[in-house]
């Protein structure tokens, strides 16, 4: 397995490009299976996900077609062949879920793998098929499958949510465009990634109003259009990469990024010290030598503090002037790069979802394993500023969400090479 070799002590300089969204991608591009002409995406990012995505699609007998640079693909489900979404594949990525609710509702029947747990936690569906029940849906969990039907089509009706969900939004929004009737859906997620997906749906002919607060109302339509759309701008690879220069000192600015899409974690930054500028091209985060101060963090559902940027703030706040606390409240185990922060010299106390930091001067360099996506990003972020070299294994969870790390990262002065192994 692949590893990165970190040599710490450098700062950073320069300029990042930010790609699109991997989230919004994972919801975008089932979308295709709600119409007979194609949707064609771009600003696609070159992820392993994305790939794991249209093989899944591809497997439903969607046509993918994509642009050389990897960066355009359209997608064309004239009509769904193949009805069934197989383990193989769903357990490889939870996200591959979400070709339930558009299937059910372009054709009546969808049997999808139920995807099972994954490290951060046991990451149920229930809410997904809560969703689709009240719309009408008939479902059979079955040898780990969930069998779902509407022979007469999903009905409209006013959904409320009791846990927000962003997954389950994405599934009941798709649905809903399709559905006889107005679908009020309540206690949604209000990511950008479900702005940018209702922003497409409604350029396929989708009659959607209120994404981005905590209700959306949806007019069912009989049939969608082709279109094409831009993926918004990936806010978690932004956020990681924002606390390089945070974490190692120096000046970066990132192109493309945009404040809006993470005010709260941009807002942490500054308390803790860190300079956050709006430039003409994006975002510039400088920091001047001095340590980041302690702060206290909790993860929330959008416009909170994103759960998808705590491992990373933790690398941070690892060497921080103070005691910190994170509050983990989305997922039930997600402090799993903290074991490997210890093995640099951090001092992190976790208790339940409370992870407490006391900051060190300056953490040591050393072996440590890549549990999960983001926990793999915040160890490659805690090497930067560490004594001597940090070696990250299994960074094949690195692909999953980040498009040539090393080379962004060396782009901007840090000491970081990728060693091939058989
Ligand atoms: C999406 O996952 C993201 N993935 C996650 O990013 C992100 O961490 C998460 O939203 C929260 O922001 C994609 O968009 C592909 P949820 P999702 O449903 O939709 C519980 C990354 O690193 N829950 O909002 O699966 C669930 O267990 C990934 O890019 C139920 O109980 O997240 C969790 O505790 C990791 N029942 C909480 O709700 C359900 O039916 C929030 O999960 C669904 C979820």
């Amino acid at each position: 397995m692949d590893q990165i070799i970190i040599q710490g002590g450098n700062s950073v300089r320069g300029v990042i490009s930010v790609v699109g969204a991997k989230n919004a991608c994972l919801a975008l591009m089932p979308a295709t299976l709600l119409c007979a002409e194609p949707l064609t995406l771009t600003n696609v990012p070159r992820l392993s996900d994305i790939d794991t995505m249209m093989a899944l699609l591809q497997t439903l007998g969607v046509d993918v077609d994509r642009s050389d640079d990897g960066r355009v693909v359209t997608l064309s489900s004239a009509s769904i062949t193949n009805h069934v979404a197989h383990y193989d594949i769903v357990r490889k990525m939870r996200a591959s879920i979400l070709v339930l609710g558009p299937m059910l509702a372009r054709d009546g029947q969808a049997v999808v793998s139920l995807p099972g747990g994954c490290a951060i936690g046991a990451r149920p569906v229930n809410l997904h098929l809560f969703a689709l029940k009240e719309m009408g849906a008939e479902l059979e969990l079955k040898d780990g499958y969930v069998r779902a039907t509407a022979s007469r089509g999903l009905t409209a009706g006013r959904i409320e949510f009791p846990s927000v969900s962003v997954g389950a939004t994405e599934n009941a929004l798709m649905a809903a465009t399709l559905a006889r009737g107005t679908t009020v859906l309540g206690n949604v997620a209000r990511e950008p990634e479900i702005v940018d997906l209702a922003v497409c749906l409604r350029k396929m002919g989708a009659q959607i109003s209120g994404e981005g607060t905590g209700e959306i109302i949806v007019e069912g339509v009989d049939a969608l259009s082709g279109a094409e759309h831009t993926v918004i701008p990936d806010r978690i690879e932004l956020g990681t990469y924002m606390l390089a220069p945070a974490v190692a000192g120096g000046d970066v600015e990132f192109v493309g990024g945009r404040r809006n899409l993470l005010e709260a974690f941009c807002g942490k930054l500054e308390e803790s010290g860190i300079d956050v500028e709006e430039t003409a091209r994006g975002l510039r985060v400088s920091q001047s030598g001095c340590r980041p101060k302690a702060v206290h963090v909790v993860t929330e559902p959008f416009p909170g503090f994103p759960t998808d940027l705590q491992a990373q703030m933790m690398a941070m706040l690892s060497t921080a002037e103070g005691v910190s606390i994170l509050e983990e409240r989305i997922f039930e185990n997600r402090f799993m790069h903290a074991p490997e922060l210890l093995r640099m010299g951090a001092r992190i106390d976790i208790q339940g979802g409370s992870a407490r930091v006391t900051g060190v001067k300056r953490l040591k360099g050393a072996p440590v394993m890549a549990t999960d996506l983001r926990a793999s990003v915040s160890l490659i972020l805690a090497g930067l500023a560490a004594n001597g070299e940090t070696v990250v294994n299994r960074v094949y969870h690195v692909d999953r969400g980040y498009e040539q790390v090393v080379t962004k990262l060396k782009g901007i002065g840090a000491d970081v090479e990728r060693i091939q192994n058989s």
